[in-house]
C-alpha cells in the first residue's frame, strides 16, 4: 500500500523586525517577535515532494539531489508533530501513521548563504506532510520546530510571528499582517554579495547573543515591541518611508547585537558597508526615503522599495558594482531600462569599485503567495517515491 505524491511550492520570507535569540532551543521559542514579507514563489522557492507507504523500511530524504540522513532532529521533531496532529485530528487511519515516509527537496537559489533556504525548506516540507496527513490546523508552529522563521514563510504578504507566552509553544504562531495585493508597488531587490556558505550559523550565532549581549536585552525590552507595532502601522497605511527607516534601524540593530556578543562575530562585509552607505546617500538626494536595505546572517543585502525605483536603484548598482556581464546581472522579473543622470551618480559621491563582480547577481522579486500545491504532475519522486 502506498500513498500518491504530493508537491509543494514554497517562499522564502526576508524580515524586516528580526528574530534574534531563543528561549527555549528544542521548541525553537523566540526572545521577540518578528515580522517579515514573504517573496513570490515564481522567482526564489523551495519544491519538496513527499509520499508514504507500507514498503519503505525507514524515512528517507534526498536534498538538492543528495541523499542525506533523516537522523537531524530537527527534521524527525517536525515529523513527529504532523503525525501527532494527524492521531489528534484523526485525518488518517493508524495503518498510514505507521508508515515511513519519502521526502525529496531542491531550492532554486543558494543555500546557507543567508538567503532564507532553512525557511522555505521547512515550511515546504511541513505543508507537503500537512497535505499528505490531510491536516486542517495552521502548521505555522510545527514549520517553527524545523527552523525558527520558516513559520513566517507558512503565509504569503506580509506575516508576523508572536512570540507568545505559553511554554509548550501552542502560542509562537505567525500570523498574516496583510496580503501581497495589499501592497502591489513593493519589490525586492536581493544583492548577492557572496554564495559562500556562512561563518557562524545563524542557530550558533543567537545562542551566543542570547547568552552573552547586554544590548539584546534592551533591544527585546525596548526596541522590538514599539518598532513591531509601528511597522505593522506602516503596512497596513502602505506608508513607505515609516516601513523603510524602521527595516533599515532593525536590520543595523541586530548585526549590532552581533558585534556585542562575546566573542562577537561580524556578517557584513566591505560590500554590505558600501550597499548601506549608497542607499543612504541616495535617500539623502531624493529628498525622502525611496529605498530600504535588511541583512540577516550574511553579507548579500536585501532592498526594499517601490516599483518606480528599480530601474534607477539597478542602474545605480551597475555603476558603483561593475559587473563582466552587466546585462546578465538582474535575474528574475523583467525589469524595464535604466535611466538616472551621470550628474545625479555624482552627486552621491561614493567611489566606483574597481574590481568587477563584487556583486554576483541581483534578484528581482517582489511579495508573494504562502505555499501552493503543485497540480501539474511535476513531482520530484516517481509512483514508487523514488527520486526522479
Ligand atoms: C537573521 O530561523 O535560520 O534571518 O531558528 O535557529 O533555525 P533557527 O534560525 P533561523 O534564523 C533566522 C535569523 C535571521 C532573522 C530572521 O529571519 O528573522
Amino acid at each position: 500500500m502506498s500513498s500518491s505524491v504530493v508537491t509543494v511550492v514554497a517562499p522564502v520570507n526576508i524580515a524586516v523586525i528580526k528574530y534574534w535569540g531563543k528561549r527555549d532551543e528544542e521548541l525553537i521559542l523566540p526572545l521577540n517577535d518578528s515580522v517579515s514579507a514573504t517573496l513570490d514563489t515564481s522567482v526564489m522557492c523551495a519544491k519538496t515532494s513527499v509520499f508514504a507507504s507500507s514498503n519503505i523500511t525507514c524515512n528517507e530524504i534526498w536534498l538538492n539531489g543528495k541523499k542525506e540522513s533523516f537522523s537531524n532532529k530537527r527534521l524527525i521533531n517536525c515529523l513527529d508533530a504532523i503525525k501527532s496532529i494527524a492521531a489528534k485530528e484523526k485525518s488518517v487511519d493508524d495503518d498510514f501513521l505507521s508508515w515511513n515516509v519519502r521526502v525529496c527537496s531542491v531550492n532554486n537559489f543558494p543555500t546557507a548563504a543567508g538567503l532564507a533556504s532553512s525557511a522555505a525548506g521547512y515550511a515546504c516540507l511541513v505543508t507537503a506532510l500537512a497535505k499528505l496527513y490531510n491536516l486542517k490546523s495552521d502548521v505555522s508552529c510545527v514549520a517553527r520546530l524545523g527552523s525558527g522563521s520558516a513559520c513566517r514563510s507558512v503565509y504569503g504578504g506580509f506575516v508576523q510571528w508572536h512570540a507568545g507566552t505559553d511554554p509548550s509553544g501552542k502560542d509562537s504562531v505567525a500570523t498574516q499582517i496583510a496580503e501581497a495585493s495589499h501592497w502591489p508597488e513593493m519589490r525586492a531587490l536581493i544583492l548577492v554579495v557572496g554564495d559562500k556558505a556562512k561563518k557562524t550559523s545563524s542557530t550558533r550565532g543567537m545562542n551566543i547573543t542570547a547568552q552573552t549581549s547586554e544590548l539584546l536585552k534592551h533591544r527585546i525590552q525596548h526596541c522590538v515591541p514599539q518598532r513591531t507595532t509601528s511597522i505593522i502601522q506602516s503596512i497596513k497605511e502602505r506608508n513607505f518611508p515609516k516601513f523603510a527607516e524602521i527595516t533599515m534601524k532593525d536590520s543595523n540593530q541586530f548585526h549590532a547585537v552581533c558585534m556585542d556578543s562575546y566573542p562577537p562575530f561580524v556578517y557584513l562585509t566591505e560590500v554590505s558597508h558600501k550597499i548601506i552607505e549608497i542607499i543612504h546617500k541616495y535617500n539623502d538626494l531624493c529628498g525622502g526615503i525611496k529605498v530600504a536595505y535588511t541583512f540577516d546572517a550574511g553579507p548579500n543585502a536585501c532592498l526594499y522599495l517601490l516599483e518606480e525605483e528599480v530601474p534607477k536603484m539597478i542602474s545605480i548598482i551597475k555603476h558603483f558594482f561593475p559587473s563582466t556581464t552587466p546585462d546578465n546581472l538582474v535575474t528574475g522579473l523583467e525589469s524595464t531600462s535604466e535611466l538616472v543622470s551621470s550628474d545625479f551618480l555624482e552627486k552621491l559621491a561614493v567611489t566606483a569599485e574597481t574590481k568587477k563582480d563584487l556583486i554576483k547577481n541581483v534578484i528581482y522579486t517582489k511579495v508573494g503567495q504562502g505555499p501552493t500545491e503543485v497540480t501539474d504532475g511535476s513531482h520530484l519522486l516517481d509512483e514508487h517515491g523514488l527520486p526522479l
